[in-house]
C-alpha cells in the first residue's frame, strides 16, 4: 500500500473539543464502536456472498481491459466525448473530470490529454440546443456515450433520440452507428435492445450495481480513460481502501467510524451533513457524495417494514467561497449540522501572492505567501470558528489529489454509505421514491396505456394552477 493514503480526522467531533452538549464523549464513542462492530463482519460477509457487487468493481480486470481496448480504438478519431446520462450515470463522470483533469481541459488543447468532455445530465433545451449547434459540424470527431442502466430514463433517452436523428441527418446510418457507445445493462432494458438492433458498441453496467455506486464500472471508467485519467491508479486506490474498510477493528476502519459518527449526530438532532472541500478539484466529489448519501439513506421504511422516514440531508459547500455565503448560518443558525471538510496537503501547483501596492501596507501580511497556504489556513480558521460555536467537524485529508487518492475517497464513501445504511437499518441500494416522479413524467408525456391516462388526469387535478392563489 502506497504512503499516499487519505485519512479521516475525527477529534473535532468529540466532547473534548466542543463540549458534552454537542460533542461525542469517550463513553458514547465506545458505545458507538460496540454497536457498529458486528456490522463490520456483516458487511464483509455480504461482500463475500456477492450481495454488494459494487465492492467487486476495483478488482474486476475484465471491465478495465474492455474499456482500454475501446479507448485505444476510438481515441484518435475523438475530439469531443459527450456523456448523455443522469443521476448516477453522470455525477461520477463529472466528479472524475473536475478532480483529475486540468481546469482548462476543454479550452486548451495543449493541456488536454484526450478529447474535450461534455456531460449532459439535464434536458434544458437552451443549453442542449446551443451545444448541438456547436457540435453539429464536428460530429465525425465526436463520440456520444449514452449511459442508462434501465434504458428508460426519459431525460437520457430523449437526448439520445435527438442526437441519433442529428447523426442520421448529418452523417447517415453507418457513421451514426460508429459515433454512439452505449453503457447499459448486459441483458435487459430498452437501451440494450436499441444497441443490439442498431449495432452500437456497448459497455455494461454490472448487475446489482445501482447508478450511484457505479462510477468504478464502465459508467465512470470509460469517460475517464478517454480523457486521459489513469484508471489503473483510480482502481488501485479503491482496492487499497477496500483493505482498510474491511478491517474489523472499529478504530482502524475509516468507513465504520465515519458512518457511526454521522449516525450518532443524526440521532442527536444534527440531521444535515455539510461536505465542504477546500479544493476546486474536489468540489464535484461533494456533488457525487450528495446523491450517494441522499438517495441511499433517505428512506420511508426500515428493513423490518416499520415506517421511519429517516435520512440525513447532504449539503455541498465549497471553501473558501461559501465562507462568504453560508458561514453566517453555519455558525449562528441552528446547531443541526455535521461538517466534513476535504483538505489537500499538497496542491499540484502553487502561486505566490504578489507584493502589496505601496499605498496598501495593510496587505503586506499576504505578500509573498503561497495561495495554498491561504486556502488551507482558511480551512483551519473556518473549522476553528465552527468549533468555537460547538459545531462538530470531520476532515478528510488528501495528501494530494490524484487518481489514486480519488479512488480511495470514492470507495471510502461508498462503503461508509453501506455502513450508514446498516446503522439506520434501511436498504441503501434502492430508490423507490424516485419511481413515482418517473412514472408521472411518463403519464404526462402521453405514454400509452389506460393506467397512464388516468394517472395523468389525477396529476393534473392536483397540480393545475388555481388562479385564486396566483398573485
Ligand atoms: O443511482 C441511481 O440508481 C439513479 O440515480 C440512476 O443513476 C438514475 O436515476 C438514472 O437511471 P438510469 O441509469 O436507469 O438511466
Amino acid at each position: 500500500m502506497s504512503e499516499s493514503q487519505i485519512k479521516l480526522y475525527y477529534k473535532n467531533v468529540t466532547s473534548e473539543v466542543i463540549g458534552p452538549e454537542h460533542g461525542i464523549t469517550a463513553d458514547q464513542l465506545k458505545q458507538l464502536a460496540e454497536e457498529t462492530s458486528p456490522l463490520m463482519s456483516q458487511l464483509n460477509e455480504e461482500k463475500r456472498a456477492g450481495r454488494t457487487p459494487y465492492r467487486d468493481l476495483p478488482f474486476n480486470k475484465e471491465i478495465s481491459q474492455k474499456v482500454k481496448e475501446l479507448v485505444a480504438e476510438l481515441k484518435d478519431r475523438c475530439e469531443n466525448f459527450v456523456v448523455l446520462g443522469i443521476g448516477g450515470s453522470a455525477l461520477g463522470n463529472i466528479a472524475l473530470q473536475t478532480a483529475l483533469n486540468p481546469y482548462m481541459h476543454n479550452l486548451d488543447d495543449t493541456q488536454r490529454p484526450g478529447p474535450r468532455l461534455f456531460v449532459f445530465d439535464n434536458i434544458d433545451p437552451v443549453q442542449f440546443g446551443l451545444f448541438l449547434d456547436w457540435v453539429s459540424n464536428r460530429l465525425d470527431k465526436t463520440i456520444f456515450n449514452v449511459i442508462s442502466k434501465s434504458g428508460q430514463a426519459a431525460e437520457t433517452m430523449s437526448q439520445f433520440m435527438i442526437v441519433r436523428q442529428l447523426l442520421l441527418d448529418k452523417l447517415g446510418h453507418d457513421a451514426c452507428t460508429k459515433q454512439v457507445i452505449t453503457t447499459t445493462d448486459a441483458n435487459q432494458g430498452i437501451l440494450r435492445e436499441i444497441a443490439d438492433n442498431a449495432g452500437f458498441r456497448s459497455l455494461e453496467v454490472p448487475e446489482g450495481v445501482g447508478g450511484r455506486f457505479s462510477v468504478l464500472s464502465a459508467v465512470g471508467l470509460f469517460g475517464a480513460a478517454m480523457c486521459g485519467v489513469d484508471i489503473d491508479s483510480l482502481l488501485a486506490g479503491a482496492r487499497d481502501m477496500d483493505d482498510r474498510v474491511s478491517c474489523e477493528v472499529f478504530y482502524k476502519n475509516p468507513a465504520a467510524i465515519n458512518a457511526a459518527i454521522n449516525y450518532h449526530f443524526y440521532n442527536r438532532g444534527k440531521k444535515i451533513s455539510v461536505m465542504m472541500p477546500y479544493s476546486y478539484a474536489l468540489k464535484d466529489l461533494a456533488d457525487w457524495y450528495r446523491q450517494l448519501w441522499a438517495e441511499s439513506l433517505g428512506k420511508a421504511y426500515a428493513l423490518d417494514g416499520g415506517e421511519v422516514h429517516i435520512g440525513p440531508t447532504p449539503v455541498k459547500a465549497l471553501g473558501a467561497t461559501d465562507q462568504h455565503s453560508q458561514m453566517q448560518l453555519y455558525r449562528e443558525g441552528p446547531n443541526d449540522k455535521l461538517f466534513t471538510f476535504l483538505q489537500v496537503e499538497k496542491f499540484d501547483r502553487d502561486l505566490k501572492i504578489g507584493p502589496s501596492p505601496d499605498c496598501s501596507p495593510e496587505l503586506d501580511f499576504l505578500a509573498g505567501k503561497n495561495l495554498s497556504t491561504l486556502l488551507n489556513n482558511e480551512k483551519i480558521a473556518t473549522e476553528y470558528a465552527l468549533l468555537e460555536s460547538k459545531r462538530p467537524c470531520l476532515t478528510i485529508i488528501f495528501p494530494e489529489v490524484n487518481a489514486y487518492t480519488v479512488g480511495q475517497f470514492i470507495y471510502l464513501y461508498e462503503v461508509t454509505t453501506s455502513f450508514a445504511g446498516a446503522l439506520f437499518n434501511i436498504n441503501p441500494y434502492d430508490q423507490p421514491a424516485v419511481e413515482l416522479g418517473k412514472e408521472a413524467t411518463f403519464a404526462l408525456m402521453g405514454k400509452p396505456g389506460d393506467e397512464y391516462e388516468e394517472f395523468a388526469e389525477q396529476i393534473r387535478a392536483l397540480t393545475e394552477i388555481d388562479g385564486d392563489f396566483l398573485v
